[in-house]
């Protein structure tokens, strides 16, 4: 082998072990930056606790049948009413369709963006929306009222 080429192969080696660390060096540095940038699951509306407190609705306002209102939870909006039979419910009101905040109407929840409307048991029933409304488990507890996952569900962990 001529000194020439013994030469030529070291530089080689030198060269790809030079390319392989500049490229694990790269690597290492951009992890971070995937990290940041991938999307992250969103954060459990209910928390530690399994529930979140209702906001702008206290339960003197949905005391009787018929009585209903929007507030929020989480951050989220939310629809709470007594129903004609007496039992408080309550809805996540993020549209199934585009994610418009749907009205309480007392006969009915309507979505005023492109006028979905869904019947007081959160069924879809005209209009643009595909599914159902998310319906919560809402109970009082010292004076506030509480929404929390459906027993066996995990509704309204979407976005
Ligand atoms: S967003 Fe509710 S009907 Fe379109």
């Amino acid at each position: 082998m001529e000194p020439k080429d013994v030469e030529d192969r070291s530089r080689r080696r030198l060269l790809v072990a030079l390319g392989s660390l500049g490229a694990l060096w790269a690597a290492a540095g951009l992890y971070p930056v995937y990290r940041f940038l991938s999307p992250q699951p969103p954060p459990d509306p209910f928390g530690k606790q399994g529930k979140a407190v209702v906001e702008k609705i206290s339960p003197a306002e949905v005391a009787r049948p018929g009585m209903g209102k929007n507030g929020g939870y989480a951050g989220r909006g939310l629809i709470v009413f007594r129903d004609a039979g007496g039992q408080l419910k309550a809805f996540d009101a993020k549209c199934t369709h585009a994610g418009c905040n749907v009205q309480f109407q007392g006969a009915k929840l309507y979505c005023n963006c492109h006028g979905g409307t869904y019947s007081l048991d959160g069924t879809n029933i005209a209009g643009p929306p595909p599914r159902p409304l998310t319906e919560l488990r809402v109970f009082e507890e010292n004076g506030l009222l509480y929404v929390a996952r459906p027993t066996g569900s995990k509704a309204a962990s979407h976005g």
